[in-house]
């Protein structure tokens, strides 16, 4: 690659009306001067040059109208989900969403009925919840298990919550928080519940691209090919290449019924692509793109294994071991604190914004979501804010 990223530039995004740094201040009240903000899943870096290069182009040329032809954007991501992910994708199965919360929003309102139960495995991405309650949709919580300080299936616990008005189940794999990378059999085990409960699969595989090195992601319709006909898939480029400003995602359906129903509610919506996303997109998925992402990869594992090993420092602090995601997922129960004490000291006295526990559901009451997606000197220095914090337990 000839632009070898420096990810350690620090860039100031505070005053470019960023969610992640200008909304800290306003909703965790941590002040915006002298905060670190670590909660919204975005990174604090620019994306490979090829994406700036595209948008430059679009710039020059200076016409911004509809977007059309797509068989460049197409082909992309049939050549990134065959190289990278050993998928062969059909190009007609794909569908462009405004990101992936719209693409979730829409499998709700095309393969379910209000009142339906929508299954989750918690705890989970919060908008998940949000989206099936908003949607008059029933959220049927699976909590996952621990074993060993990682997340667990509980299979036969789950078969036992089933009530039978159950119609679709949303799959966060990799698995946010917790960053598990789910093994074969783990989403072979899933697919043959959705099997035994006629559950819609929905598998949201935004963080398929930032798995920590000695862990293999494999794509759900790879581990488990005979779920085909009731699996939707979800990929994205934004999280890979932080760009989820230009909302742009893909639902990809193999079974051509499950396509029907989709592309109704699409065309009901009036959705249709947003043409810088397009581009972005188009240029992200290529040999640059994936020379940039090895080179990402390499520096949050990096970042990860220097806040573990802080924080699990700190007496009653866990870090759960990542093997995808920059997102770390700290448990403070051995603190013996409730929620509001351990939080209250690290957003007033650590002034880290943070995400809280509860907002992903059940079994994240003591638990707060760190993001590791910046420069270095700034997770250590939150390391070293959050030792100060809690130093009377040392
Ligand atoms: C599992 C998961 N799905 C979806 C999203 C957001 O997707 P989008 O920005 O495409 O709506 C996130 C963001 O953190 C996520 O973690």
């Amino acid at each position: 690659m000839n632009n070898l990223p420096n990810f350690d530039e620090r860039i100031e995004r505070r005053g470019t009306h960023s969610a992640k740094w200008d909304m800290m201040e306003p909703l965790y009240g941590v002040p915006a001067d002298s905060g670190i903000a670590m909660w919204v899943a975005d990174m604090d870096f620019r994306p490979p040059a090829c994406v700036q290069a595209a948008l430059d182009t679009m710039n020059a040329h200076g016409i911004y109208g509809y977007f059309g032809d797509d068989r460049a954007y197409v082909e992309a991501i049939r050549w990134w989900m065959q190289q990278r992910h050993g998928w062969e994708v059909t190009p007609s199965s794909i569908f462009t969403t405004h990101g992936l919360v719209n693409g979730t929003a829409l499998c709700v309102d095309a393969f379910t009925e209000p009142g339906d139960g929508v299954v989750l495995m918690t705890p989970v991405y919060h908008a998940f919840a949000r989206v099936i309650s908003f949607a008059g949709r029933k959220v049927v919580e699976c909590p996952l298990a621990v074993e060993d300080g990682r997340y667990v299936l509980d299979i036969a616990g789950w078969d036992a919550l089933m009530r039978g008005n159950e119609r679709m189940m949303i799959l966060c794999s990799p698995h946010n928080p917790g960053g598990r990378v789910w093994s074969r059999d783990e989403l072979q085990d899933i697919a043959a519940f959705c099997q035994r409960h006629d559950l819609i699969l929905v598998s949201d595989e935004i963080h398929h691209d930032l798995v920590m090195p000695g862990h293999k992601h494999t794509v759900l319709p790879v581990a488990a090919p005979e779920a085909l006909d009731r699996l939707v898939m979800m990929t994205a480029t934004t999280k890979t290449f932080n760009i989820a400003g230009a909302h742009i995602g893909n639902v990809i359906i193999p079974n051509e019924d499950l396509r029907a129903r989709f592309q109704r509610r699409l065309s009901a919506m009036g959705i249709s692509p947003n043409s810088f996303g397009m581009a972005m997109a188009t240029a992200a998925y290529s040999p640059e793109g994936a020379a940039w992402v090895d080179a990402l990869k390499g520096y949050i594992d990096g970042n990860r294994r220097l806040f573990d090993e802080g924080v699990n420092a700190i007496p009653g602090l866990r870090s759960m071991a990542l093997e995808a995601t920059y997102l770390a997922w700290v448990d403070f129960a051995g603190t013996g604190m409730e929620p509001g004490e351990f939080t209250g000291r690290v957003e007033k006295q650590a002034r880290l914004a943070v995400n809280h526990g509860p907002t992903f559901g059940k079994g994240g009451q003591s638990f707060l979501r760190f993001n590791l997606a910046t420069q270095r000197d700034v997770v250590l220095e939150a390391v070293e804010r959050l030792k100060s914090a809690f130093a009377d337990l040392q």
